[in-house]
């Protein structure tokens, strides 16, 4: 590209610092424990659903731009509205999509830090005005919240990197103060304790939330893209306008149709990883480690005595990939729950190590 063309970007473009994901290696074997991925393969529904769809007339056709189908199975499994569910291609695609809708040119984002670091890109890309503001020390919201007249409010709950969950009545407490919407990303919700998706259900409309969730973590679908968000049928009907009309392929639709019908190997899946994070979190106790108590697929963690990059390092010469993350205030690891032999591997590793 010369440098005229350059020139043509939007500032907000050429001054914002591109959004890192995890690293992803495409080749060699990598115990990878980076990007919360779930390491069961997803249901064998899944699979089978998209065979199906390849040998019929699907791939030659525009697929359904609603999702109808999803929306369907979706609300059987949650027990609500399907006029209340948005598809989107990965829940990115639908934080974006809130973004674009609900966000002016110099209107103004806010999140709990730290948290989640696209919610500080999307802002960029917006040239919208982002304020984060600090968690307490047990990770939960600050008494008195500072930015009522928000456009729109992310809270990650589970929180990445920490895994902790901010309580239904701060929840609700700050959803009464604030003008715009209070967007709970639920990615990892169904790892957690509770989660919001009860304040839909049972015919339910609640203004002022949207509930955002992702197929790929609990579901095991990471690499198909798809993710969703709940709010009041009267937004989702606005937001389809911001949409893509095809955000999401026909194959993407199938899988995420069969994994979202599948509840029975969801709740195994999740009974496994949750037995996993608790063995992984008494252990690494065990070897020197503070981590935060987790309602996630992850622990948070840092070491008495070895920095976060140290360990990092350290677990990559042996081929194993965490996640550094550093923050104003907070710099550590952020551990996936793998499959047992992976943990029992990562923990060998840093026993010798530590
Ligand atoms: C808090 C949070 N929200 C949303 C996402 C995005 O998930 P996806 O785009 O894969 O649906 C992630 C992924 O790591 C996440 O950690």
């Amino acid at each position: 590209m010369s440098n005229n063309m350059r020139d043509c970007l939007r500032k907000s473009v050429l001054d914002m610092t591109a959004y890192t994901p995890g690293e992803q290696p495409q080749e060699g074997s990598v115990i990878k424990l980076n990007t919360n991925e779930n390491p069961y393969p997803p249901s064998p529904k899944v699979v089978e659903a998209i065979k199906n769809a390849l040998t019929s007339d699907r791939l030659r056709k525009y697929p359904d731009p609603l999702g109808t189908k999803f929306r369907n199975a979706a609300s059987v499994a949650l027990g609500i509205d399907p006029d209340s569910i948005l598809i989107g291609n990965g829940s990115d695609d639908i934080l974006t999509i809130l973004t674009r809708a609900f966000v002016p040119e110099s209107g103004l984002i806010v999140s709990a830090t730290p948290s989640y670091l696209l919610y500080k890109t999307l802002s960029e890309i917006q040239n919208a005005r982002i304020e984060l503001v600090p968690f307490t020390n047990t990770w939960q919201l600050p008494q008195a919240w500072p930015y009522p007249g928000a456009n729109l409010t992310f809270l990650a709950n589970p929180n990445s990197p920490s895994g902790t969950l901010v309580e239904a009545p701060e929840i609700d407490n700050l959803g009464q103060l604030l003008k715009g919407p209070l967007v709970i990303d639920e990615a990892y919700g169904d790892f957690a304790r509770h989660n919001a998706m009860g304040r839909f259900q049972k015919g339910a409309q609640p203004e002022g939330i949207v509930i955002t969730r992702t197929m790929s973590k609990s579901y095991a679908l990471a690499g198909i893209r798809f993710g969703f968000a709940v709010a009041n049928p009267s937004l989702i009907r606005e937001l389809i306008k911001v949409k893509d009309s095809y955000n999401c392929d026909a194959l993407s639709l199938e899988a995420a149709t069969a994994a979202i019908s599948d509840q029975v190997y969801l709740k195994d899946t999740v009974a496994k990883i949750i037995n996993t994070r608790n063995r992984m979190f008494l252990e690494l106790g065990k070897l020197g480690f503070k981590v935060t108590p987790s309602e996630a697929n992850f622990l948070w963690c840092t070491h008495e005595k070895h920095s976060p990059e140290f360990l990092y390092l350290e677990l990559k010469k042996s081929n194993i990939l965490v996640r550094l993350m550093r923050y104003p205030g907070h710099e550590g690891i952020r551990i996936t729950v793998g499959s047992d032999s992976e943990i029992d591997l990562l923990l060998q590793v840093l026993r010798k190590l530590v």
